[in-house]
């Protein structure tokens, strides 16, 4: 067996920097952020893995105050029809989006899924068929799962650089898509993935609950005590979750 000797002095700096990124979803207004902390930061973002190699990552740097407001706003409408959908879902307060110094619009491109394993025509047109759906939609999971990776790398950079962070997702559907993109001149066919905060925090943040190292590894096989039926679920989502994701939640019932 060839020597290998682990690097264990920067694993610890590592994990320093990875238990150190938090999430604050009140920034300190007043911050600036200098220019070369969002290159850093987007520096790392493109370092990250993707299928293919493909790298479907854009990322939009929005220093415009009214443009942040004007996001903000729209998710504070967002959460307002949430409220009234009944989703029961603890929204945070949206208005904080305004305020973030930081603020990096992730964008993807979901016509490269025809980078990954999908079914073609000789004209290179995607193919429409049952088979192809099941194609697509795992070229879609490849997609997705790479622009996450390079976003994790732009966030743990930015707690790297002593920023705590905010990944806000909540853009996914049509409507909001359609609000943004003008805003941010994104071409039609490109999708707004999510938004990444960063900045000081207003007030000291706090560690939420991790699950321990026991109850995620399985050695060789799916540990059965792991597995959690859809009641157990369901149970979870209505009496733990609130908890792990604020705070200072209410029961939301
Ligand atoms: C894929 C993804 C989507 C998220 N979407 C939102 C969101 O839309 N709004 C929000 O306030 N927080 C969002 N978060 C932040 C999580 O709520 C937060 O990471 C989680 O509560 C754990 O806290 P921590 O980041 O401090 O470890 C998201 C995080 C991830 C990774």
């Amino acid at each position: 067996m060839p020597t290998f000797k682990p690097n264990l002095e920067q694993y610890k700096a590592f994990m320093h920097v990875i238990s150190g990124r938090i999430t604050t979803r009140d920034f300190d207004p007043d911050y600036q952020v200098p220019r070369d902390h969002y290159e850093l930061i987007l520096d790392a973002a493109r370092h990250g893995p993707s299928g293919a190699n493909a790298q479907p990552w854009q990322y939009i740097v929005v220093t415009d105050k009214k443009v942040k407001e004007e996001i903000s706003n729209y998710f504070v409408g967002e959460q307002k029809r949430r409220a009234q959908l009944k989703m029961k879902f603890p929204t945070p307060n949206y208005k904080g989006l305004a305020a973030a110094p930081g603020f990096i619009v992730v964008v993807s491109d979901f016509r490269m899924v025809r980078a990954f394993p999908v079914l073609k025509d000789d004209n290179r047109n995607l193919v429409s068929s049952e088979l192809n759906e099941m194609y697509i939609e795992n070229a879609e999971r490849i997609l997705l799962q790479s622009v996450a990776a390079s976003t994790m790398s732009a966030h743990l950079a930015a707690a790297a650089l002593g920023y705590n962070v905010w990944w806000v997702t909540a853009i996914g559907q049509e409507e909001a898509q359609s609000e943004m993109k003008p805003l941010l001149g994104i071409p039609e066919d490109l999708s707004v993935l999510d938004i990444m905060c960063f900045g000081l925090p207003r007030k000291e943040p706090y560690k939420r609950w991790k699950k321990k190292l026991d109850q995620i590894i399985n050695w060789n096989k799916f540990d059965s005590t792991h597995y959690m039926s859809l009641e157990q679920i369901e149970d979870w989502v209505k009496n733990e979750r609130h908890r792990v994701m604020y705070k200072d939640a209410k029961n939301i019932d």
